[in-house]
């Protein structure tokens, strides 16, 4: 677990939709780590999901409408104190009626009190009915939360315990819990950034079924998309074919060749402000792609005629603006600086993340890593633990960079 997600202080506010029956299993997930969970019902909510299930698993009292300006709070009311204490919040579900409360102020209820006394971050989740949701009095509410500063997330698309189809599920949990992180980040260095990230392998078919391939989790870079949103950027991530999931606010384009990735890559170099090149890509292609299966019985041997793929990152190194900063990674087996400071050279990368990919400290596949960085003035840090926190500490060196070039 990175360091920033542990011992934090969240603020539930819990509003009555029937998706609030899920708020338990987001409770027990956010605790992990020691963070400590409050959680506001409000009175509807109470019909949905149960105060004492909430207590039970978050260890801590549970605040119900009826405890609001009540007397057995302490010397400070519970709306001020528990305001004081949250680091973040987040409203799940936010029904139509919390929502419209929430855009007007309201100062009525213990929740819409809390909310005005926060200064903490607040992510508002709303579900309902694909109609309600879509109704311009619900979006109204929207804008207006949006122009006061809460972040709403859209609903998702799907069924809906109502029984209609459309806009109006509550995202899935790591959705949830992927927004509050971010909303408890501790660092937003890179708001105004554009980020596009490369990760996973290539796929290189040889014929329908057969491919080309290496190793590559894809672990690595998608930490460095999760990190860079945490912290603010607007990110596109250009992916090989990886199980992972990109984090919610994160452009994902898929691709499956080299070449694919070249193309996308380009499309989008325009717009970004860092390109970080972490995926793994296939150095080599079937000169000619086979349009059926190869047979076995028709060849005794099988000789592959291979050609060259386009360097991705070397294409991007002698296109960039000065404006734009390059960060690439070298995965090396052996003389892991040298090694690194020539193709840093070579591709015209700005600087390279050094890490060995042999024996004991093979990093593909695995949750941690352990790597140089080197810049052109030589080796600047190295960083070893989970990718999150070591793409964390890249971002802190990517920051300080770009500021020098006065982003
Ligand atoms: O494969 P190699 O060790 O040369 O990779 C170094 C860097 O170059 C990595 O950042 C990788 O993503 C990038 N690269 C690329 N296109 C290639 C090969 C590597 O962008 N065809």
């Amino acid at each position: 677990m990175t360091a920033w997600k542990e011992k934090r202080r969240i603020l539930l506010g819990v509003s009555g939709g029937i998706s609030a029956y899920k708020v338990p299993d987001f409770v027990r997930a956010l605790r992990h780590g020691g963070n400590e969970v409050d959680c506001i019902l409000t009175e509807a909510a109470e019909r949905f999901v149960s105060p004492m299930v909430l207590a039970t698993l978050s260890e801590r009292r549970v605040w119900l409408e009826r405890d609001f300006l009540s007397d057995d709070g302490g010397p400070q009311i519970p709306h001020i104190r528990l305001a004081e204490r949250a680091e973040a919040c987040g409203v799940v579900p936010c029904t139509a009626d919390t929502l419209r409360k929430i855009a007007q102020g309201e100062a009525g209820t213990l929740l819409g009190a809390t909310l005005l006394a926060l200064r903490a971050p607040v992510v508002l989740f709303p579900a309902m009915n694909v109609h309600m949701w879509d109704h311009p009095a619900t979006q109204a509410s929207v804008t207006r939360c949006r122009e006061l500063g809460y972040r709403v997330i859209e609903p998702e698309e799907g069924y809906l315990a109502c029984g209609y189809e459309g806009r109006g599920r509550l995202p899935s949990k790591e959705v949830i819990l992927e927004e509050l992180w971010r909303a408890l980040s501790p660092k937003c260095d890179l708001e105004g950034v554009r980020v596009l990230v490369t990760a996973g392998p290539t796929l290189e078919f040889l014929d329908p079924v057969r491919f080309l391939s290496n190793p590559s989790s894809g672990k690595m870079g998608y930490a460095m998309a999760r990190t860079a949103w945490y912290r603010g950027a607007e990110v596109c991530l250009v992916t090989g074919p990886v199980p992972l999931d990109p984090p919610p606010g994160v452009e994902c384009v898929r691709v499956t060749s080299a070449l694919e990735m070249h193309d996308a890559v380009l499309r989008k170099l325009e717009w970004a402000t860092v390109i970080v090149k972490a995926a793994a890509v296939g150095d080599y292609r079937a000169a000619q792609q086979e349009t059926r299966k190869i047979k076995r019985e028709s060849r005794e041997r099988l000789c592959l005629d291979l050609e060259q793929n386009p360097d991705i990152a070397a294409a991007v190194g002698s296109r960039k603006r000065a404006d734009q900063f390059l960060l690439g990674f070298a995965a090396e087996t052996d003389d892991l600086i040298a090694h690194a400071q020539s193709k840093m050279r070579r591709k015209g990368l700005d600087m390279i993340v050094a890490n060995p990919v042999s024996g004991q400290r093979n990093a593909f596949g695995a949750e941690d890593n352990s790597v140089v960085v080197i810049d052109k003035s030589g080796v600047v840090a190295e960083f070893s633990g989970n990718k999150e926190s070591v793409a964390d500490s890249l971002w802190d060196e990517v920051g300080k960079r770009l500021r020098g070039k006065g982003a």
